[in-house]
């Protein structure tokens, strides 16, 4: 078997991490950085990720998340976050990083800036829609990555977003929360991590033509 279908039988959505033990912060930086290489659309990033260590903060944050204790028991507990508005201020950043990476001037991106401010054209409803999209792609990369770590996750949006966006001080910030994962090791008492893959056939998922 390759081996990244091992690691993608072996992750599952942890319900019970270990409170004693951590990953490293050199582990950490390594999942940081896979978010930093997550694709999205027209390459625009609308993320920052949240990093929340502290132990006060994350125990308020269990009654925001319906009483789940994998927000604080994990090792670290990463929120995923939207900009609250996608302005052209955000257009212009882009473009300016873009240019200074690929050396070129922002004005040679001209048209390129024309296209992507249709994001910025949307309805705030339609900008939310849009960052959320990109966001679980973020999601995705990060399980995946910590799966070939080994280390544990649970995805989750069972959690109140208001309430998380004021325990953190995120609209100071401008931003609001999307998804939470967090990431550590599984506790030995935790009867999830011995159930069966509740998958459909390949068949049953595939059309091929
Ligand atoms: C976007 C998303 C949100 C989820 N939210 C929660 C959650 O709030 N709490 C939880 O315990 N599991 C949550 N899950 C875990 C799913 O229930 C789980 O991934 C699914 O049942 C498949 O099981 P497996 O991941 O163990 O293979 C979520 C999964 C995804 C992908």
């Amino acid at each position: 078997m390759e081996k990244i279908i091992e690691d993608l039988n072996w992750r599952y959505a942890c319900k019970q991490f270990d409170p004693n033990k951590q990953i490293s912060e050199n582990q950490l930086n390594t999942l940081l950085e896979a978010l930093r290489l997550t694709p999205s659309s027209y390459g625009l990033q609308p993320w920052k990720f949240v990093v929340v260590e502290n132990k006060d903060l994350r125990e308020k944050l269990v009654t925001a998340s319906w009483n789940q204790k994998q927000v604080r028991d994990a090792s670290h507990l990463i929120v995923m976050c939207a900009p609250k508005t996608l302005d052209e201020s955000f257009i212009d950043n882009y473009v300016s990083d873009t240019a200074k990476t690929r050396g070129q001037e922002p004005s040679d991106l001209a048209g390129f800036k024309k296209m992507l401010m249709m994001i910025p054209n949307k309805s705030v409803e339609g900008q939310a829609a849009w960052s959320k999209n990109q966001i679980y792609i973020a999601l995705g990369n990060l399980m995946t990555t910590c799966a070939q770590m080994r280390i544990d996750t649970c995805p989750m949006e069972g959690f109140k977003p208001k309430e998380y966006d004021e325990i953190l001080g995120l609209n100071e910030l401008g931003l609001t929360s999307v998804l939470v994962c967090p990431v550590g090791y599984r506790s030995d008492e935790d009867k999830y991590s011995g159930l069966s893959k509740v998958r459909y056939a390949k068949d049953d998922l595939t059309i091929r033509i």
